[in-house]
């Protein structure tokens, strides 16, 4: 399996940690070049390799760590039909901070239907990245990471690569099950382990 991660700010960077900490492959990539992305990336790990946005988006699967704004940039640049892709934005307005006004609909089904055809996975957006920097293991137990979404077989494989990445992967079920836990609101679970 092939992974890239789309956007190297805070998320970004957190994933790529989480990536090297297990000596998994990972291809990092955003909107400066490839060569601005490579000292901090090889900082992180051997493991993760800075790329350009268009090689990094024929990764087998593919995360999304940019602002949700961002997301429709995307649309056209590769064919989503049948990829699998990690959605961990939340729709928020800056600098106040708040949820944006989506007309009631989740920003994980806006997702969902502006990369058409892809097999969109919520997850890894309840974590402050700061947290999500760390190790996952963490007082005999692992960190959870919640995840949602409508193909079946793609939530399998994301749940095999949250647990291979050390998280306890939550499957929520489909986007609108894992909506109301994984939307944006200030009870999020930010630090919940599982033991055992
Ligand atoms: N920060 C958190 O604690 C946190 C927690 C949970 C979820 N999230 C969500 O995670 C997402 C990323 O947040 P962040 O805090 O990591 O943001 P950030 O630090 O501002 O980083 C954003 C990254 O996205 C890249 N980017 C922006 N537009 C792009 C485009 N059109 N194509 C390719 N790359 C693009 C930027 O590229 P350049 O580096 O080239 O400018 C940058 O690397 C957001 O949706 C946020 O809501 C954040």
């Amino acid at each position: 399996m092939s992974y890239a991660i789309i956007g190297f700010g805070a998320i970004g960077q957190a994933l790529a940690w989480a990536f090297a900490r297990k000596n998994i492959q990972v291809s990092v990539a955003a909107r400066r070049p490839p060569e601005a992305l490579a000292p901090l990336a090889t900082a992180i790990g051997p493991t993760v390799t800075a790329s350009s946005l268009q090689d990094a988006l024929k990764a087998q699967i593919v995360i999304l760590a940019i602002p949700f704004s961002a997301i429709a940039e995307l649309a056209s640049m590769t064919n989503w039909s049948g990829r699998r892709v990690i959605d961990p934005t939340n729709a928020i307005k800056f600098p106040d901070f708040t949820p944006a006004d989506l007309g009631g609909k989740f920003s994980s089904s806006l997702v969902q239907e502006t990369l058409s055809g892809a097999q969109v996975v919520k997850a890894f957006n309840t974590i402050p990245a700061a947290v999500l920097a760390q190790s996952p293991e963490e007082d005999g137990g692992r960190r959870v990471v919640f995840l949602s979404g409508d193909n079946p077989d793609a939530r399998k494989d994301i749940s095999a690569l949250i647990d291979d990445l050390g998280f306890a992967p939550m499957d929520l079920g489909s986007l609108q099950d894992g909506a109301p836990q994984q939307c944006f609101h200030p009870l999020w679970a930010k630090n919940l382990i599982l033991k055992g």
